[in-house]
């Protein structure tokens, strides 16, 4: 029987390329996606093992309608493949009043993560989450002030979001031992892909990032290790195995504070107490 995966922002990019190469290893896959004519048009792109369904990470109500959809579809899904996210050029506020990066690259991801849980528990199943180099960018933040726009840069939010996103993996692998479901995190280097990255950074910066950014197969390969491989652990990072930009994929440690317990904890319940949300 074919493997079901759940892929968020399957529209276009890194998503895309992971839908189609699961599709050719015979996975029918979901595709969460905001806007409803480009998941419409992935879904036709890929073919009859596509299906689209709208998601939007920044609307709590469209996380609990896309996860009530799942319910209904697929009794069973196999892996959640955490993608969707984005830079966003100045500091926006989301309906519900976060941050907007803060809640579509982490919290969408921790939400979703969790009101899963119960369909992944059934078949064993795998989250794999996406994350960055720029993880090892993070500076010191303040959980308190988050969501105000005192000393917001859109790249060092991205930065901190891509440490939240390890820090969460690793966590909810820890809350998760008891279960039979797994949790691996993957990163694609620096991989050409349409990211939004490039609207905020200046010129300069912009032809570094085309000079320097592999292929979309480079990046997507850790990733698809990260789905597949029997044992995997959110321990260590999957990434391309040259300083995490270049080469076949391996495995990389995180960013330092990844693996400070204490600091995971307080970011875990400062998420679950802002969400309402824990396990
Ligand atoms: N490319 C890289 O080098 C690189 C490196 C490290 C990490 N990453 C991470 O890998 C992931 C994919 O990157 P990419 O390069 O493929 O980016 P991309 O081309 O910009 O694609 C991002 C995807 O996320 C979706 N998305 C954005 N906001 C959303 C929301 N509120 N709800 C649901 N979906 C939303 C986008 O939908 P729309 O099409 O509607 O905007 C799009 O499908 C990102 O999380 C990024 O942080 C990328």
């Amino acid at each position: 029987m074919s493997k079901v995966a759940v892929i968020t922002g399957g529209n276009r990019g890194i998503g895309l390329a992971v839908a189609k190469d699961l599709i050719a290893k015979n996975y029918n896959v979901v595709l969460g996606c905001r806007n409803v004519s480009k998941g419409k048009i992935a879904q036709d792109y890929l073919g009859n093992n596509a299906t689209f369904l709208e998601l939007d990470l920044s609307r709590p109500s469209s996380i609990l309608h896309f996860v009530n959809q799942i319910n209904s579809n697929f009794s069973e899904i196999d892996v959640l493949y955490n993608n969707a996210g984005l830079i966003y050029r100045q500091f926006e506020l989301t309906e519900e009043g976060y941050e907007s990066m803060i809640s579509v690259n982490y919290f969408g991801a921790y939400r979703l993560a969790l009101m899963l849980l119960e369909n992944l528990h059934r078949s064993s199943g795998r989250i794999v989450q996406v994350s960055s180099l720029s993880m090892y960018l993070a500076r010191e933040y303040e959980l308190e002030s988050l969501h105000s726009n005192k000393q917001f840069s859109p790249s060092s939010r991205y930065n901190l979001t891509n440490l939240f996103r390890s820090m969460f993996a690793l966590e909810l692998e820890n809350r998760l031992k008891k279960t039979s479901i797994s949790v691996a995190v993957a990163h694609p280097g620096v991989t050409k892909s349409r990211q939004s990255r490039p609207y905020e950074v200046k010129k300069f910066k912009k032809s570094f990032y085309t000079y320097f950014s592999t292929n979309i197969q480079t990046g997507i390969a850790p990733i698809i290790q990260a789905i597949e491989e029997d044992n995997v652990s959110a321990e260590r990072v999957y990434a391309p195995k040259f300083f995490g930009f270049y080469g076949q994929p391996a495995t990389m440690q995180h960013n330092k504070p990844v693996y400070n317990e204490e600091l995971r904890n307080k970011l875990w319940t400062f998420t679950a107490n802002e969400l309402n949300l824990d396990l």
